[in-house]
């Protein structure tokens, strides 16, 4: 079958969302929990004229509620536009969003189903079998042919394979030793907790040692057995949405090949030292595994604007992020947790000296901090704790400009859109199915 580009891919699924579109008009609004808040609303909408045809709530994860209602006719736009301002003058709602067919139209293409991913990551934008001027291995022929043959194994890759093994030479292994020993001096005493304690998990199980170079496919089985998460074998880098879009699926695309032998403690670029020793231990953790989800379930269908907000984030979080922990002595202290600052044994450094700023993780800040990509940080984000970073990013991700939610769906792994009153309600129901579940399992626990 032809392979379809991204522009085909898009054409694709704009036709097939124009042609689900619901011709009800329906539109999301949060409003802060006080008597009479409700009734205050719904006269908006009679004054206007509009009866509704369903109208939905549920909590929101912060305060108030969300409401989403389906307005029982075509409305002109003008009226449309009334009823947003008086929602937001005199029922003082936020996040008020149309949910009109207009805006659909307009959504980038995104994936839906995780072997989705098969349509973009051979589409890589620089290095791969490609590499600078400046790259420590330009000059060296052998060096290119051998990473060309490594690309090979992502660029035949589809959803599902196992990923095939390399067998890397002793010159690949002599450099990925000096980068294991000098990293792994710094761990116990610059590392967070979490990756400590699961890199030993790795060299018990996946053959982390100086003397060998894990196979991505050992350390997927392992992540997907912790916390569902899995490599996927990448020739290249992507660009920023379509490698954030693979994270919504717990999907994170990984170098195969190693860094240039002639400057072990450098690389312009990811590698599978980068990767393995910084990126992997860490989805195996089940709040961090978490939280990078909820960055790449915000990217999915959002503006460019908004991929770039979010590309900033997943750099001050997931490849440069510090956070508090309990130090030995009950004190918190700050470590790192960042795959760029756990691959670099001068920035494991610096990131504890006083040089750098730090300051308080909050996604809507770390979003527009501008930062440097070829020397060291000169301020990192604090998180108090996985699980908060978790909650702001779901909050950050409610405030761009995406006129529905999803729904990520761990049995198929796919993605559902709430974008029609019935799916949110269905969806309300299952929640509350499970809570009461939960609810069961807990008195059960109690009455023991
Ligand atoms: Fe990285």
């Amino acid at each position: 079958m032809e392979q379809l580009s991204s522009s085909s891919v898009q054409d694709a699924y704009n036709t097939i969302n124009s042609a689900s579109f619901s011709q009800r008009t329906s539109l999301s609004f949060n409003v802060v929990n006080r008597v009479g808040v409700l009734k205050e609303c719904l006269e908006v909408f009679s004054n206007c004229g509009v009866s509704l045809a369903q109208i939905v709530s549920k909590p929101c994860i912060n305060s108030g509620y969300d409401f989403f209602v389906e307005i029982d006719s075509e409305v002109p736009e003008e009226k449309l536009q009334n009823i947003v301002h008086d929602l937001e003058a005199t029922a003082k709602c936020t996040k008020v969003t149309v949910m009109g067919q207009q805006d659909f139209a307009k959504l980038p293409w995104y994936p839906q189903k995780i072997s989705d991913l098969d349509l973009f990551s051979h589409q890589t934008l620089q290095y791969g079998s490609e590499l600078d001027a400046d790259h420590p291995g330009f000059t060296d022929v052998e060096y290119r042919k051998r990473r060309l043959d490594i690309t090979q194994i992502a660029k035949h890759y589809k959803h599902g394979d196992s990923i095939p093994r390399v067998e890397y030479t002793k010159e690949e292994i002599n450099t990925w030793r000096i980068v294991y020993n000098n990293l792994t001096s710094l761990y116990k005493t610059h590392a967070c907790t979490q990756h400590q304690r699961i890199f030993n998990l790795l060299e018990e199980k996946c053959g982390f040692s100086p003397d060998n170079i894990p196979q991505l496919e050992d350390v997927s089985n392992f992540l997907k057995q912790c916390t569902g998460w899995s490599l996927r074998p990448v020739s290249g880098l992507l660009s920023a949405r379509d490698f954030l879009n693979g994270l919504a699926f717990r999907v994170f695309h990984s170098t195969q090949y190693i860094r240039h032998h002639s400057k072990p403690l450098y690389t312009p670029e990811p590698d599978v030292c980068h990767e393995l020793l910084g990126h992997a231990p860490l989805f195996a953790d089940p709040d961090f595994a978490d939280f990078s989800q909820e960055i790449g379930l915000a990217s999915l269908g959002v503006s460019d604007d908004d991929i770039q907000k979010l590309a900033t984030c997943y750099w001050f979080t997931v490849e440069f992020g510090m956070c508090k922990q309990e130090g030995e002595n009950g004190k918190r202290e700050i470590k790192a947790y960042g795959a760029g600052i756990l691959s670099s044994f001068g920035e494991l450094e610096y990131c504890m000296s006083d040089v750098p700023k730090l300051l308080p993780f909050d996604p809507f800040t770390a979003s527009t901090t501008p930062y440097p990509v070829t020397t060291y940080q000169p301020c990192y984000f604090v998180a108090e704790s996985f699980e908060s970073a978790k909650l702001q990013m779901i909050e950050f991700s409610r405030s761009l400009n995406r006129p529905f939610e999803l729904f990520y769906n761990p049995f198929t792994q796919t993605v559902d859109k709430l974008d029609s009153v019935e799916v949110i309600a269905k969806k309300i129901k299952l929640v509350e199915h499970q809570l009461s579940s939960l609810s069961s399992s807990l008195l059960k626990l109690a009455t023991k």
